[in-house]
């Protein structure tokens, strides 16, 4: 199953119209985006709880490691730079935070809200090597702001 992703953004919008409280439109992200694709692994947020600080937010699928300082990892690139992070390999990727054994490739994506403050980020993990491509980063992001940052 690959994701539809004009269905997985309409769905999403519909169901977290009207709410504003974050970690109920996190866990709703978590979950929609989660059972849209084969490839998706983990599928979670981590929050920014204080500076160069993320901690773990709404997940689907395994353990997930509770805390990850903005110098580590790949969550932790993405939160430091406000970049997306498309890691195809994450063996390549210097202080890859391995919270499954089984990880293959990665995505992360900064969540910014209107002030364009970096209130989270957006992981997605896969199995798969080399599993994800820049439609998927750029779907994703677009889902993501039309949520945290309307
Ligand atoms: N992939 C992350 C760690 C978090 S978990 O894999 C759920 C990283 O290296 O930033």
């Amino acid at each position: 199953m690959i994701v539809d992703y004009d269905t997985l953004a309409k769905t999403i919008a519909a169901l977290t119209d009207g709410e504003s409280d974050q970690i109920a439109l996190m866990a709703t992200i978590s979950c929609e985006v989660h059972h849209s694709d084969d490839r998706f692994d983990w599928t979670g947020f981590y929050r920014v709880t204080e500076p160069e600080l993320l901690k773990i937010g709404p997940y689907q699928g395994g353990h997930g490691c509770l805390v990850i300082p903005f110098d580590r990892g790949v969550c932790g690139a993405a939160a430091r730079t406000g970049k997306v992070q498309l890691v195809a390999d994450v063996e390549a990727f210097p202080g890859h935070i391995a919270c499954a054994s089984s990880t293959r490739s990665e995505l992360v994506i900064p969540v910014q809200n209107s002030e364009g403050d970096i209130i989270a980020v957006f992981d997605i993990d896969s199995d798969q090597p080399d599993a994800f491509t820049e439609q998927d980063a750029r779907s994703l992001d677009l889902i993501l702001k039309d949520v945290f940052a309307r």
